[in-house]
């Protein structure tokens, strides 16, 4: 993963640019990086805007094609990123390091980056995954939308070497890769849940409007959030809670 490497100044996406190499006829070799400088329209989960400072932050996207891996066990793709860039930060910045499910990276409670994974099927395998992957490094502030986000400048009030952590962490994504590729789905699913932000803390919920108490208890193979609401268990998707 990074071996082949493109840097461009400025794009919409580096998701959309990817998507767009994949279907001009010539291939792309698996473990491309697109990295970009700025984005103009950076895309985030669920229709959300990615925002980033140009020049100040990592946004890139790697181009994998798992096709070993059922539709129905993508998520262990997710874990496989997620801890990727997790293991690549967590020196630098400690304990208070987290993975927020389904895959935003935290420091304490503040979000430091997150992950778009865009899959393209083939039957019930995946045939490639477009990977972006937003971190907020040099940033030093942030617009009052960005709601609860924070910078690793903020953390340790120094700048970072961009190219660096991005190295770091593709050597990192490579390795939990091949772990998968290797038919370990289990030691991938063990160390993502140790990673996990919350897991067995009893904390407040809203799903649909409704406010409850639980405890994380789980995360099931395909990425249900397992919740113990203290009466029973409840499983939510990205969407319910
Ligand atoms: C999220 O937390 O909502 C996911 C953010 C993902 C942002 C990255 S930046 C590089 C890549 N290109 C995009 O347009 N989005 C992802």
């Amino acid at each position: 993963v990074g071996q082949n490497l493109v840097t461009i100044k400025e794009v919409d996406s580096t998701n959309s640019f990817l998507k767009t190499l994949l279907s001009n006829s010539k291939p792309v070799p698996e473990g491309t990086v697109i990295m970009a400088e700025s984005q103009y329209a950076g895309r985030g989960q669920q229709q959300n805007k990615w925002h980033s400072e140009p020049g100040k932050n990592l946004t890139f996207s790697i181009l994998l094609t798992p096709t070993f891996l059922p539709v129905s066990q993508q998520f262990d793709l997710t874990r496989v990123i997620s801890l990727g860039v997790y293991e690549a930060l967590r020196p630098i910045l400690g304990d208070e390091l987290k993975i927020k499910w389904p895959n935003d990276i935290y420091f304490a409670d503040r979000k430091l980056g997150g992950i778009l994974i865009e899959t393209h099927l083939q039957g019930t395998r995946i045939k490639d995954a477009i990977i972006g992957i937003g971190l907020n490094i040099n940033q030093e502030h942030f617009e009052a939308g960005a709601g609860n986000a924070i910078s690793v400048k903020q953390i340790l009030h120094k700048d970072y070497d961009l190219r660096a952590l991005l190295s770091e962490i593709c050597g990192n994504i490579e390795a939990y890769y091949l772990q998968l590729k290797a038919g370990k789905h289990l030691l991938v699913r063990n160390t993502y849940l140790t990673r996990l932000y919350w897991l067995n803390q009893q904390r407040a919920f809203r799903s649909n409007g409704v406010v409850f108490n639980g405890t994380i208890i789980n995360v099931k193979d395909e990425g249900l959030l397992v919740v113990d609401n203290n009466s029973g268990l409840q499983e939510f998707s990205l969407k319910q809670i």
